[in-house]
């Protein structure tokens, strides 16, 4: 893709952007499309801006993907954008061309956080901006590069959007830490074989857990390719993930994270994260598999 400069923001990491995108986006009671389970902090950005999450489910056997006819359902005259986020956080899954292009022709605006992009093991990522220029893309170096506590991220956004986010960025924030962005830099220019390492890295853990989880009776109907999450069906395990991951963190000393965090439809799951090492991973498989054993 080729982006004009002017039509990037950058700022303190993609959280601080979508408060930002949101702020200028949304009046009071505007709609923001949702996949339910998707990033726990999406609604909560959506209400602060004072705008009004809307979900619309999407299911493991569909990859956990958005149906663009289901989205079309959802649309009324408030609705301001679709977010939608490949690789996904919780899921992993990654949303194919042809969805992109199906939800591109909705004619709403789509939010596209890209932050996971970099990190796909199968197939591969594909931007928003391939499919409409009516589409704001939120990206950052948490995830691609690791720099998570450097904080660093940013915006690419219609040109007409630019100038009121600036204005927003410039009073609440100023800029973005310049000993970050010039480690941005040196991340853009020289760590691609780090990054080409990593992903070979997460690719191992990734199939290791994929396989224990498995063995251990969790489901996973389509295979995460990308992003570090595996959401693993556990409703033979009971219909509260929370008390669940809560019992695990108490007896096994091992954290994972409820599916009910991600939305009323992630209810059920829970999501293991292999951003860990593989021995820890491999302790935690363990631990986990004794745990079940004594339930
Ligand atoms: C989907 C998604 N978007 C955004 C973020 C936040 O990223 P940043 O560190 O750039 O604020 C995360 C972090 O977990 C995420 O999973």
């Amino acid at each position: 893709m080729s982006i004009s400069p002017e039509q990037i923001l950058v700022s303190s990491g993609t959280s601080p952007v979508m408060m930002l995108l949101f702020a200028v986006l949304l009046e009071e009671g505007d709609e923001v499309i949702l996949s339910d389970p998707r990033y726990a902090c999406y609604p909560n950005m959506v209400r602060f801006a004072g705008g009004v999450p809307v979900d619309v489910p999407v299911y493991e056997q569909d990859a956990f993907q958005f149906d663009p006819e289901a989205v079309r359902a959802h649309l009324t005259a408030r609705t301001r954008a679709i977010m939608i986020n490949s690789p996904s956080n919780p899921t992993g899954t990654l949303l194919s061309a042809e969805r992109m292009a199906a939800l591109a022709e909705l004619g709403t605006p789509i939010i596209s956080d890209e932050i996971y992009h970099g990190l796909v093991y199968e197939g591969r990522e594909r931007s928003i901006l391939e499919f409409t220029p009516d589409a704001f893309v939120l990206n950052g170096f948490s995830k691609q590069y690791a720099m998570t506590g450097l904080r660093l991220g940013y915006l690419i956004a219609p040109p007409a959007y630019m100038r009121p986010i600036q204005k927003l960025q410039q009073n609440f924030f100023i800029s973005a830490n310049s000993a970050a962005q010039q480690g941005g830099i040196a991340a853009l220019q020289c760590a691609a074989d780090d990054v080409a390492r990593m992903k070979r890295t997460y690719d191992e853990r990734r199939r290791y857990m994929l396989d224990r989880l498995r063995a251990l009776g969790l489901g996973v109907a389509v295979e995460p390719t990308g992003a570090f999450y595996v959401f693993a069906n556990a409703r033979h395990l009971g219909q509260d993930s929370l008390s669940l991951a809560f019992d695990i963190l108490e007896k096994a000393h091992l954290g994972v994270t409820p599916g009910i965090d991600f939305g009323p439809n992630g209810e059920g799951f829970l999501r293991f994260s292999y951003a860990a090492a593989l021995d820890r991973i491999a302790e935690g498989m363990d631990r986990l598999e004794a745990y079940l054993a004594s339930r």
